[in-house]
């Protein structure tokens, strides 16, 4: 398989697809499983590279992990755990932020844990500050040396930690849960992240038996237990992905009913996709997401954490911005460089401007500094097929969605990034009648 796609655009999409298990989820619980000292065993899992990274690194540290393609079942067995070699560990690094969250469940099971340099999309300087700093208050040792970080639990063991986090970060809170379930006593956890795939891991901690309560304020407190067991779960579905699909149904004109996307985990996404002119019906097994003829209208729309306007939805909706009538304004509070996915956009007939100002409202954090954070998109502009690149996750899904709406044929390169994150995602295309094909390099 060659990763450049050829696609001939300018046809809605129609038609139905399935979204599986999230994943910003799925690897985070396959984690979680270290914990245990009997198998878990997860349902709903997609065929994605982020589900393969953590496999290959579970399987380094001794669980022995089956994945039953087809049905989407893994199982999880983390009896025989061990330590991993080093450079085991660093040649699987790169290619995703997962390994980081290894440290708790490490920490507890071999008293020893070891960050490699971490991949993930290059959307801003992804910092792991917050990470370290929470280890740190458990008691761990944290000791950054030439060939990676080097993490030690201390003779006493991880005590519980009172953690103020400077930005509800995902991943921090995640690190946070992930290390206080097992460690001595209480951890409060304030101004923590509360997106719908950390409710579900804490719905997968408590069934291993840890005990935690989320509170209304971003405070989650954990009471640390001495032992864990497996569990059995089917993991929440994918709404970032359900969302691009919508967004795809908007800009092409389409009609996509997308089997597995569940209302509550997207209600911020479905208002602002009513606001834009979309239309949708929601059943038990899924949302059709529709272009329900005439024009569409701009919006002005600020990103944000759990329950706000997710970072992720805001490439793929962007695209559909382009055919709104008027000046949409976007403002990205959550990661600081965010919009370079424009200029490819922009190149198919697209008329995006960034600015570093917080435009829209409120000022965040990338106010009067040198990120251009802040997008406005004057629409409507008939897009034109071009030759692209994908940049990154996201924005990569972006281009697909731009080329599949303009006119003429496009190419699209290192269409491969896509598949961290989309399962089968060429396979759904076709099922949409898309017209695509894979093309030489
Ligand atoms: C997760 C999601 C990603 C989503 C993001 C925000 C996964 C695998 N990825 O990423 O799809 O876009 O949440 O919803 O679940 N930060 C720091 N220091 C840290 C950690 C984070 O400054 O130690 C900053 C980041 O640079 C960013 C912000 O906090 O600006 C949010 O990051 P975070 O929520 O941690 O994102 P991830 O967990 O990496």
């Amino acid at each position: 398989m060659t990763s450049v796609l050829r696609i001939e655009g300018g046809h809605p999409l129609n038609g139905t697809i399935t979204v599986r298990g999230a994943k910003n989820f799925v690897p985070k619980a396959m984690v979680a499983s270290l914990l245990g000292d009997s198998p878990s065993q997860l349902d709903n899992v997609p065929l994605i590279r982020d589900v393969d990274v953590v496999s290959d690194l579970l399987r380094l540290h001794g669980v022995t992990v089956e994945f039953d393609q087809k049905r989407g079942r893994m199982s999880l067995d983390p009896t025989n755990v061990k330590v991993a070699s080093r450079s085991d560990i660093d040649s699987l690094g790169g290619s995703s932020r997962i390994p980081i969250l290894f440290c708790g469940p490490l920490l507890h099971q071999l008293g020893e844990a070891f960050i490699p340099e971490l991949g993930g999309c290059a959307i801003g300087g992804r910092p792991i500050d917050f990470h370290l700093d929470t280890l740190r208050k458990f008691g761990a040792v944290v000791d950054k040396r030439s060939d990676g970080i080097h993490i030690t639990r201390p003779a006493e063991g991880l005590r519980g930690a009172i953690i103020d986090l400077p930005f509800p970060s995902v991943g921090a809170t995640e690190q946070t849960l992930l290390t206080a379930v097992r460690a001595e006593g209480i951890t409060i956890l304030r101004g923590a992240a509360v997106e719908p795939e950390i409710m579900d891991l804490i719905n997968v901690l408590q069934k291993m038996g840890a005990i935690i309560s989320v509170d209304t304020d971003r405070t989650i407190r954990i009471e640390g237990v001495d032992r864990l067991v497996g569990y059995t779960h089917v993991a929440l579905p994918d709404r970032i992905e359900a969302a691009s699909w919508a967004a795809a149904a908007l800009a092409t004109r389409g009609d996509i009913y997308v089997l597995g996307a569940h209302q509550p985990d997207m209600t911020t996404f479905l208002n602002t996709f009513r606001k834009v002119g979309g239309a949708f019906d929601i059943d038990a097994e899924g949302i059709r997401f529709y272009h329900p003829g005439g024009e569409l209208h701009a919006i002005a729309l600020e990103t944000g954490v759990h329950p706000g306007f997710m970072t992720d939805w805001q490439q793929p909706l962007v695209v559909a911005l382009t055919q709104a009538r008027g000046l949409s304004i976007v403002h990205e509070t959550v990661y600081e460089k965010r919009f370079g996915f424009t200029e490819a956009l922009n190149q198919m007939g697209a008329q995006i401007q960034v600015y570093r100002e917080c435009l829209g409202g409120s000022e965040c954090r990338f106010g009067q500094r040198n990120f251009y954070h802040s997008a406005v998109v004057s629409g409507p502009t008939p897009l034109h097929g071009a030759d692209i690149v994908v940049p990154d996750l996201r924005g990569g899904f972006s281009h697909l969605i731009a080329a599949l709406a303009a006119e003429g044929t496009s190419t699209v390169a290192g269409i491969d990034v896509i598949a961290r994150g989309y399962e089968h995602f060429t396979t759904k295309l076709g099922q949409l009648d898309a017209r695509v094909a894979y093309a030489a390099d």
